[in-house]
């Protein structure tokens, strides 16, 4: 074997072993790219966009609001847009653009923004 070949062999391996880490780092890079012009930089909600939006983006580090949602309807908000959990259609489905996975890691990445799970209370 060559050493060409035993570094990518070595590298492979390594991204194996770290891949949580890596779903928590492209879960930051996806909220980046496809929920910060509404959401904000920091999940606050204020986006460039807000001002011309009739129904304000959640502030996702709100964790009295964000608890009242079970980590299933945070799920389908995402793939099915706000529509489906009876919000408004501002908030857009990403069934096309983002995988199940991605959105699972999306969701988690939320409850670290809010720091809160789901409670009745
Ligand atoms: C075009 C603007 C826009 C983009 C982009 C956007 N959202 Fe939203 N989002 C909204 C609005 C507006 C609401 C509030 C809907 C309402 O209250 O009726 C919302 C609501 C939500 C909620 C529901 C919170 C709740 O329980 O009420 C979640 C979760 C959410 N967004 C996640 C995301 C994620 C994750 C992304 C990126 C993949 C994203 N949003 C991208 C506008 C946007």
């Amino acid at each position: 074997m060559n050493k060409y070949l035993l570094m990518m062999l070595l590298a492979i391996t390594s991204m194996c072993l770290h891949s949580p880490a890596v779903n928590a780092e492209s879960a930051k890079d996806n909220y980046r790219t496809y929920c910060m012009q509404c959401h904000g930089m920091t999940g606050l909600g204020m986006g460039v966009n807000i001002q011309d939006m009739s129904v304000q983006p959640r502030d996702h580090t709100d964790a009295k609001a964000m608890g009242t949602r079970t980590d299933v309807e945070l799920f389908k908000v995402i793939k099915e847009g706000g529509l489906a959990i009876s919000k408004s259609s501002l908030m857009p489905p990403w069934a096309d653009t983002l995988t199940d996975q991605e959105i699972h890691d999306l969701v988690k990445h939320l409850r670290t923004l809010c720091n809160c799970e789901y409670s009745t209370k």
